[in-house]
């Protein structure tokens, strides 16, 4: 996605910022951009605040001391989901989010429920606090089309994962162009609907970021917007990172 069309990217991270602030404290998620599939064995607290698209999570095959990535993890609900998993193998789960409450809430959660292989750390995708090539896995759940510079954001997923390393993303994806009037509107944005890139540009964008072997994984339709002029789906895809790059 180019940068025509859209609004400044202080004023998308400041709506963005303020919907996930409020999010991260109200008993029950009231966003457009929800839910991805039932989790029912994280805590409550994670599920009530669950604002995903899709399931990422469950297409990952967990193996022996891996480290997963959640990116713009919420509440927790899919870091959870995945540290549940890598108990037994000794692996650990690690979430990154930018909003404030949103990680004092994950916090709060492990903590109350006795996580020891979480950790959730405040910070953006544009800029990871993650050393590279640490991570075996990136998930994300809903995120992506938030994230204004995109192409720094695959650039980013690519420096922190190992070679062989491997992203499972659920997203909202744009199955006609979305019009200006909406790209233009920093709320629309923030409800996940404004910067849903087409499958063509997603594609062209993890090429230019090295990534190899696209799947989709998933393709449904998402029908929580009354817009007339959109047509989204929500979209699970698969990529790597080759080794010996
Ligand atoms: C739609 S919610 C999805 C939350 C979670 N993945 C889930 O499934 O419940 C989007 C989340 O991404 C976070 N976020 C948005 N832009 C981000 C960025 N550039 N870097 C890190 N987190 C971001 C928001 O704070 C919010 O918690």
């Amino acid at each position: 996605m180019t940068n025509a069309g859209r609004s400044d990217p202080t004023v998308l991270k400041l709506a963005i910022d303020s919907k996930y602030s409020q999010e991260a404290t109200a008993s029950k998620s009231s966003s457009s951009c929800c839910c991805g599939s039932d989790r029912s064995e994280v805590p409550s607290d994670a599920q009530s605040v669950s604002l995903g698209c899709g399931s990422p999570v469950s297409y990952v095959s967990f193996r022996e001391g891996m480290t997963l990535v959640d990116l713009g993890c919420g509440g927790g609900i899919d870091v959870f989901a995945a540290a549940d998993k890598l108990r037994p193998l000794n692996g650990k789960a690690i979430g990154i989010d930018s909003t404030i409450k949103m990680i004092a809430r994950a916090r709060r959660t492990a903590s109350q429920n006795n996580y020891t292989n979480v950790e959730f750390r405040l910070g953006e995708i544009e800029n990871l606090p993650i050393e590279k090539e640490t991570v075996d896995v990136v998930t994300s759940n809903c995120v992506i089309n938030l994230v204004p510079d995109k192409l720094r954001a695959f650039q980013e997923i690519y420096r922190v994962l190992k070679q062989g390393g491997s992203m499972t993303i659920s997203d909202i994806i744009a199955k006609k162009p979305v019009p200006d009037r909406i790209k233009k509107d920093p709320e629309k944005w923030s409800e996940c609907v404004s910067g849903a890139l087409s499958i063509e540009e997603l594609k062209a964008l993890l090429l230019e970021s090295g990534f190899i072997d696209f799947k989709i994984l998933e393709d449904s339709k998402w029908d929580k917007t009354e817009d007339q002029d959109l047509e989204l789906a929500s979209v699970t895809f698969y990529a790597l990172k080759p080794k010996g790059s």
